[in-house]
C-alpha cells in the first residue's frame, strides 16, 4: 500500500512519524514538497518517505491519499486534482465535510473524515473517523484508538473537544509553576507534574468502560486532601466553566 500526503505540515509530520514507527505494513509514503523543510526532514529520518514533485503525482502514485492542507488551500487545490475511484481519501481538513469533498473528488473514491491529534506521533490518542470503515479503523488503531462515528453531525462535538489541548497543558503549566514557586527546580517539577497526569490518564483509560464517577470517588477519602481540593474547585465553579468553554467553542464550529 502506498500512502500519499497532500500538505506536509504539523499534523502530516506527526502522522507520518506515527506510521513509520508503527507495525503498519506499507510500501512507501509520498509527501508533497511543501513544507520543504518538514518534507526533507521526514525523508532523511525515514527511508520509506519520498518527496513528490507535484500534488497530482501523489494522487497518481498512491492508494490512500491523506488531505493535510489548511481549509483555504484545500478549497483552492483539491477540485483541480484528478482522483481514481479505487482510492481511499482520508480527509483531515477540519472544515471540509464529506459531501463538499465528494463534489471536489468527482469519482466514486472512498472518502473518510478523520480527526487525529499531535500525539499520533507517539501512536497515542483518539482518532474519530466518519463514516465507519473497517480498513481505516484498523489502520488508525495502530496509531492510537480509532473511534467510528456514523453521523457526521456528531463529528463537530469531537472536534470541539480538541480545543481542550491547550487548556489542559495550561493546567500542567500552572501546577508546575506552583511547585517551582516553593523552591523546586523547574525541570523536576515539570517531570513530576507531567508524569503524575500521565499516570492518572493511563488509569482513567484502563477504567474507561466504568463510570468515571467511580475514579472520582475512589481517589478521595472522607475528610482527605482530594475531597478538599475537589470541593473547593466545585465551589469556585471550575468544572462548570469547562462546560461553558466547550459550549462557546461549539457555537463557533456550528457557524462554519
Ligand atoms: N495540527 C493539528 O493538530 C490538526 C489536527 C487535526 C486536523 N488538522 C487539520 O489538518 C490540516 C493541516 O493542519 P496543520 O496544523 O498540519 O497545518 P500546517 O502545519 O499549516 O500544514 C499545512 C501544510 O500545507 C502546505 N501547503 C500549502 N499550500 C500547499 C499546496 N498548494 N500544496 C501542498 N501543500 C501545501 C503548507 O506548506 P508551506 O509551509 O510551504 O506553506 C503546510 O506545510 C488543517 O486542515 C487542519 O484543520 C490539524
Amino acid at each position: 500500500m502506498k500512502l500519499g500526503f497532500i500538505g506536509t505540515g504539523q499534523i502530516a509530520k506527526a502522522t507520518i512519524t506515527g506510521i513509520c514507527t508503527s507495525k503498519i505494513s506499507f510500501q512507501k509514503v509520498l509527501v508533497s514538497p511543501r513544507n520543504r523543510n518538514i518534507a526533507q526532514k521526514l525523508k532523511k529520518r525515514f527511508r520509506k518517505v519520498n518527496i513528490a514533485k507535484t500534488n497530482q503525482e501523489i494522487i497518481d502514485k498512491c492508494d490512500w491519499i491523506f488531505l493535510t492542507v489548511t481549509p483555504k488551500v484545500g478549497e483552492k487545490i483539491l477540485p483541480k486534482l484528478n482522483y481514481r475511484s479505487s482510492q481511499t481519501i482520508i480527509n483531515f481538513i477540519s472544515t471540509i465535510g464529506n459531501s463538499q469533498l465528494k463534489r471536489y473528488v468527482k469519482v466514486k473514491a472512498k472518502i473518510v473524515r478523520a480527526l487525529p491529534l499531535p500525539p499520533i506521533a507517539l501512536r497515542k490518542g483518539p482518532v474519530p473517523i466518519c463514516p465507519a470503515n473497517k480498513k481505516v479503523k484498523r489502520f488508525f488503531d495502530h496509531l492510537g484508538t480509532a473511534v467510528e462515528i456514523s453521523d457526521e453531525k456528531l463529528f463537530t462535538n469531537f472536534w470541539c473537544m480538541t480545543a481542550m489541548m491547550a487548556p489542559y497543558y495550561e493546567i500542567l503549566n500552572t501546577l508546575s509553576k506552583w511547585l517551582s514557586s516553593k523552591g523546586l527546580k523547574k525541570t523536576d517539577t515539570q517531570k513530576y507534574i507531567t508524569s503524575l497526569f500521565s499516570a492518572m490518564s493511563d488509569d482513567a483509560v484502563a477504567n474507561s468502560k466504568e463510570d468515571l464517577k467511580i475514579l472520582i470517588k475512589n481517589s478521595q477519602t472522607p475528610g482527605g486532601l482530594n475531597e478538599q481540593a475537589l470541593n473547593k474547585l466545585r465551589k469556585l465553579g471550575f468544572y462548570k466553566l469547562l462546560d461553558k468553554a466547550a459550549n462557546n467553542v461549539l457555537k463557533r464550529l456550528k457557524k462554519k
